[in-house]
């Protein structure tokens, strides 16, 4: 199927026909424009990532911001041609900061994806308790996931999603409905704040990667914007996240990353989310509180 994708480079196709009942998925040593150029028009419900922020990471090198933007634009422009005519991009991303002033990425790659004429659901804030503690600005516990759809006739399910209400037994007080339950009993929407914690050293998913994102917030995604047997990519996969949690609902997952190290864990994490071995936080496992017994667990 990939045989003539680049020669140099490195793709796993995990086909699953002998094994588990698991679409299959194709995790590429890649840079991600070199990948994408071979990949179909429209074959991907979602495409969720989270790119290199221009911060000098150990997998990036730090660009002025103009051609940084210039880079962004081409993976950007990529991904709409693959994106399917009923599907959702969602860029995750946070600052940048020169000079100790921030940039907050999903601003000024807001015109991008205007540009395509994508249409912006929701600015999604991922808050998360842990973070480098900042001496002259408020530290940082938020970022964004902005959720963009090629058109308006957009493939959406919130009944997957759905949290508990904090009021589950509350009734209409007056009116028709009156002694009727007020909420939906299978739970309410989520909202644009999600409270996830993030992949540092006490997390169960935590591998040598310096930034995963994890892996229920992807679920997340994938359980409200596409269907089981839909095509899910992530162009700057890592130790791939985003696969993972396309796998475990049954969607098929691509992905590619230029470094060798975090391709070869995406594919062993593949491998134990196939035998059944791998570890992820559930989704509704609630936030560590320490104010309750054993932190609420
Ligand atoms: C913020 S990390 C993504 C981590 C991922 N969400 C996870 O959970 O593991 C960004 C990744 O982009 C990769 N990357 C940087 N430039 C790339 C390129 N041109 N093509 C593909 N991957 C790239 C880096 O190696 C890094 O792993």
């Amino acid at each position: 199927m990939h045989k003539n994708l680049i020669k140099n480079s490195c793709i796993f196709e995990l086909n699953h026909t002998n094994g588990a009942d698991i679409p299959d998925s194709v995790l590429a040593c890649q840079e991600n424009i070199e990948f994408m150029r071979h990949l179909p028009d429209a074959k991907f419900k979602l495409i969720v990532t989270s790119p290199p922020y221009n911060l000098g990471k150990s997998y990036e090198n730090k660009m002025l911001l103009d051609d940084y933007l210039v880079a962004q634009e081409q993976v950007i422009n990529e991904c709409v041609r693959l994106l399917h005519p009923q599907g959702s991009i969602c860029w995750q991303v946070g600052n940048c900061v020169e000079n100790g002033e921030i940039i907050p990425l999903d601003t000024i790659l807001y015109p991008v994806f205007v540009s395509h004429k994508l249409k912006l659901r929701n600015r999604i804030i991922w808050h998360f308790g842990h973070g480098l503690h900042c001496r002259r600005r408020l530290s940082g516990r938020y970022e964004t996931i902005n959720w963009w759809t090629k058109t308006n006739n957009y493939t959406w399910h919130l009944d997957p999603i759905r949290v508990p209400s904090k009021y589950p037994n509350k009734r209409h007080f007056k009116g028709p409905n009156i002694g009727k339950l007020s909420g939906n009993p299978n739970g309410k929407n989520p909202s644009d704040v999600w409270t996830f914690p993030n992949v540092k050293s006490n997390h169960p998913e935590k591998t040598v990667h310096p930034c995963q994102f994890p892996v229920e917030l992807v679920e997340r995604l994938v359980l409200s914007m596409t269907n089981e047997g839909d095509y899910v990519f992530d162009p700057y996969m890592g130790v791939g996240s985003t696969i993972v949690a396309a796998l475990k609902h049954n969607r098929h997952g691509y992905g590619c990353d230029i470094i060798p190290q975090y391709v070869e864990i995406a594919q062993q994490r593949v491998r134990a989310l196939i035998s059944g071995t791998l570890k992820t936080r559930p989704m509704d496992k609630p936030i560590y509180d320490p104010s309750l017994p054993n932190g609420g667990h």
